[in-house]
């Protein structure tokens, strides 16, 4: 399929659509020391970012973000756990950097109007981003997303709907009224350039952690996946340019009422099955029946990695242990694998000895903790 066509999904079988580059000419074109020696934003990585010219940029500046030790963790002394804080992209979470590439991407290919369904951040980055691009956008949200996620969208200038349901209601409902009209779906893993903006978050792991920390494993909250797929594609991209020897354990974290993933993991399925009745306190992984499932599983799969599920009580525990102890403000998401972390490390399946970034994907400011406590049923297990 040629790049330069505006298309969301496999014609042929409906699948998610991946980029691939020509990795020879890029290793002809950059060398270990290039990327660290430009400006600290994602665009740094631009050979293996889907641009054609570096002006077709959509930013609201993208930094690095800084890695956290968090070191004085004692019920793991010789492990190093760190923790990478997307909370400080623009609007707060890691999802900017795949709307910047992506509406970035939709806007050089021609559309006009861009609409997607989100938990929340996801719909603030499209506005955001759209707004900035100067193309008209639509959020469809969940009737239960708290505020400020709920009239962020509308602030930034997009229109937003209300819709009862989860995120896969909300999906249902764009698709079925975005029809025409030049509206262009930037739904996760529906439109191929999402996850080229994540793949930023392992570059940046790669000049931050290459040669001194490496990591044998990573923790990653997970939803509809887009972030793991990253995660493993840069990892893919970077191995293939001979820059890395040894490719992180890739673990999916999910809340206990909402573990499509990790059910088909520990079943060893070749997808997700709908999750039923699913519910918790992290609206970023209430997602029952990820599309692309089967891309998320082989990535974690063919890493070797692992999937483990954390209860809500335990989410919201992380969340506070992570403020108080280590200064580190955590959406419900990031705060799950903190959460994921102590429980892996009471089953050994992190070992002694090893180096463990949790992916933080956004800021715990917007996040009402008392509210979130209302959220779990009396008598939750711990
Ligand atoms: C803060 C946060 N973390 C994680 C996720 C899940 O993301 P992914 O689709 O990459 O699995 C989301 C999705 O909405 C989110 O908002």
């Amino acid at each position: 399929m040629p790049a330069s066509r505006l298309v969301n999904t496999c014609m042929t079988c409906g699948g998610p659509l991946l980029v691939d580059y020509d990795m020879d000419r890029v290793g002809g074109i950059v060398e270990r020391s290039t990327w660290a020696s430009r400006p600290p934003t994602m665009w740094r990585y631009r050979e293996l970012l889907p641009l054609n010219d570096p002006a077709e940029a959509v930013s609201l500046g993208e930094p690095i973000t800084p890695i956290v030790t968090l070191s004085e963790l004692d019920r793991a002394p010789s492990n190093l756990l760190l923790l990478k804080d997307d909370g400080r992209l623009p609007l707060g979470s890691f999802k900017a950097r795949g709307m910047a590439v992506a509406v970035s991407r939709a806007r050089a290919l021609g559309a006009k109007a861009l609409f997607a369904p989100s938990a929340g951040n996801a719909g603030a980055a499209l506005a955001a981003y759209a707004a900035r691009a100067g193309l008209r956008s639509r959020v469809y949200l969940p009737a239960a997303t708290s505020e400020p996620f709920r009239s962020w969208p509308a602030a930034l200038g997009a229109e937003t709907v209300l819709v009862d349901g989860t995120i896969r209601e909300a999906g249902e409902r764009a698709r079925s009224e975005c029809r025409g009209d030049g509206w262009f779906e930037m739904s996760t893993l529906r439109e191929p350039y999402r996850v080229e903006g994540k793949k930023t978050m392992g570059f940046e792991m790669f000049d931050q952690l290459h040669g001194r920390s490496w990591p044998d494993a990573i923790l990653y909250p997970t939803g509809g996946g887009t972030g793991l797929l990253g995660l493993a594609k840069a990892f893919d991209e970077l191995t293939q340019l001979g820059w890395i020897e040894r490719r992180p354990r890739l673990i999916a974290v999910q809340p206990d009422r909402c573990a499509p993933i990790v059910k088909a993991l520990d079943e060893g399925t070749p997808r997700a099955a709908p999750w039923p009745n699913p519910s918790t306190v992290a609206p970023g992984l209430l997602v029952p029946s990820p599309f692309g499932s089967e891309r998320v599983l082989e990535a974690i799969r063919l890493s070797g990695g692992a999937g483990v599920t954390v209860s809500d009580q335990a989410i919201l525990d992380a969340m506070g242990e992570l403020l108080r102890r280590h200064g580190v403000s955590a959406s419900p998401e990031g705060a799950a694998t903190y959460a994921g972390a102590l429980e892996l490390l009471e089953r050994g399946t992190l070992r002694a000895g090893e180096t463990v970034p949790l992916y933080n994907t956004g800021s715990g400011l917007p996040f009402d903790l008392a509210a979130l406590r209302d959220l779990v049923p009396a008598g939750s297990p711990p």
